[in-house]
């Protein structure tokens, strides 16, 4: 009976977690490098340069994707409150595992 409502919620948590995840998309960033006359097309977003379809963890507790049109598109953690806690990414993880780990101004 315990168990059960500990895993209930445990799940809560998770599903308020990931409901307040953040999406922005970014423009088309085009970044093309030729080799003799083999050219290869990225993303490139900050200091990274992706493949289209593919994405990659940053350690700012985000993840970014390089759509096939070049766009990009950016999940980050959204903000979240728990027991009076904002909770802030711990940036030792990578997202989504990063996000609402650390309670900061807990006020009571
Ligand atoms: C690129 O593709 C995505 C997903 O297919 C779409 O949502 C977005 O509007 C496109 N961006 C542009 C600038 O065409």
């Amino acid at each position: 009976m315990l168990f059960s409502k500990f895993v209930f919620a445990f799940t809560l948590i998770n599903l308020i977690a990931y409901a307040f995840a953040a999406i922005s998309y970014g423009p088309i960033r085009k970044f093309t490098i030729c080799k003799n006359e083999n050219c290869e097309s990225f993303c490139e977003v900050k200091k990274y340069k992706i493949k289209p379809g593919e994405s990659i963890k940053t350690n700012e507790c985000t993840e970014i994707f390089c759509l096939l049109n070049f766009s990009t598109m950016e999940l980050s953690c959204g903000q979240e409150i728990v027991d009076g806690c904002l909770m802030q990414p711990d940036f030792t993880k990578k997202y989504p595992e990063c996000c609402g780990q650390i309670c900061t101004n807990k006020r009571n």
